[in-house]
């Protein structure tokens, strides 16, 4: 049997209907096994017989533990491998590992720096490609926040968003999904943190920049965060205090929709991007959006693998 493929490196691999398909499998499926211990496999097991290769150049609980326990649910196989003690991290190049994996195992999540690796190995591998996050966005993480603000009871055609803060890989995917799903993103980013406007001009039907916080949360449905180094960043005083304006208080929230959101893919720092107040507070759902990671994985993987859609 020849394994479909398809790779999930940005969400425009997808595209809005695929991605809508996705979400609502997602819910059926979280509905479907609700009350079963975590490790039991759901019901039809689509995977049985299919293992996924995860190899991780930078540092993940959430991403990991989601994709691991996503593959027992669906019935498959979980490899975890960690870059260092693979030949990738003596210099293979990617382009040999891709086609060496894709003899041996049926898919492959990679998280990496640079975005150029993800698309090396899509291009060289024949098996399907996740991207577990690169330096330019994290598809897998915003596909868990879509399905949180949903199941929150929001639909998400006319939705504004505000992000506050580094204009980095987690706004990237954000700013897509804007654009393919038809919800606005407003960020509000320090000057010289603003995100990648090679990126932002491919997807910025729906997008804009402000340097003005209120100017992001008024009116806002869903307020978002991230930390202000990202993974491979130098952690620099000066960045720091560039984005003291845009830590995420009670006082900014209050100027959002009474019912607002607020999001975090994690992990966090309290005191920096976010008080203590705010993301332990009654408008957070943080804990529902790690699970979701789980979920939403699941339904990516059918995806990928040709099993929906
Ligand atoms: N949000 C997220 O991707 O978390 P990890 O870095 O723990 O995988
Ligand atoms: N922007 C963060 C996200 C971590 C999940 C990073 O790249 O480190």
């Amino acid at each position: 049997m020849t394994t479909p493929h398809r790779h999930f490196l940005n969400l425009s691999d997808a595209g809005g209907d695929a991605i809508a398909l996705m979400l609502n499998d997602a819910i059926d499926r979280k509905a479907a096994r609700r009350g079963l211990p975590k490790g039991t496999p759901d019901a039809d097991a689509p995977l049985a017989g299919r293992t996924l290769a995860m190899i991780f150049e930078k540092n993940s609980t959430r991403t990991r533990v989601s994709f691991d326990m996503a593959m027992r649910q669906l019935g498959g196989t979980p490899m975890v491998m960690d870059a260092g003690s693979m030949q990738l991290g003596r210099g293979e190049p990617i382009s040999d590992t891709a086609q060496v994996l894709s003899r041996m195992v049926d898919g492959v999540m990679l998280r990496t720096d640079d975005h150029a690796k993800v698309v090396t190995m899509a291009e060289t591998g024949s098996i399907p490609i996740i991207n577990g996050l690169t330096d330019l966005s994290h598809p897998c993480q915003i596909m868990a926040d879509l399905l949180t603000v949903i199941e929150h009871g929001k639909s998400l055609p006319g939705l504004k968003w505000a992000w506050l803060g580094d204009g980095n890989n987690v706004l990237h995917s954000i700013i897509e999904a804007g654009a393919l799903l038809g919800f606005s993103v407003m960020a509000a980013c320090p000057e010289g943190y603003d995100p990648d406007p090679d990126f932002t001009a491919q997807h910025d039907a729906n997008f804009s920049l402000t340097r003005d916080p209120l100017e992001a949360v008024k009116d806002a449905d869903i307020v978002v965060t991230d930390t202000w180094i990202s993974m491979g960043q130098a952690h620099a005083e000066a960045k720091l205090a560039a984005m003291m304006p845009y830590q995420v208080t009670t006082a900014l929230m209050a100027k959002a929709k009474p019912d607002a959101l607020f999001l975090h893919c994690l992990p966090a720092h309290r005191g920096e991007e976010v008080t203590a107040e705010v993301i332990d507070g009654p408008q957070s759902v943080i804990w529902d959006e790690a699970e979701n990671r789980l979920h939403a994985q699941k339904s990516i993987l059918l995806w990928c693998f040709g099993l929906l859609g």
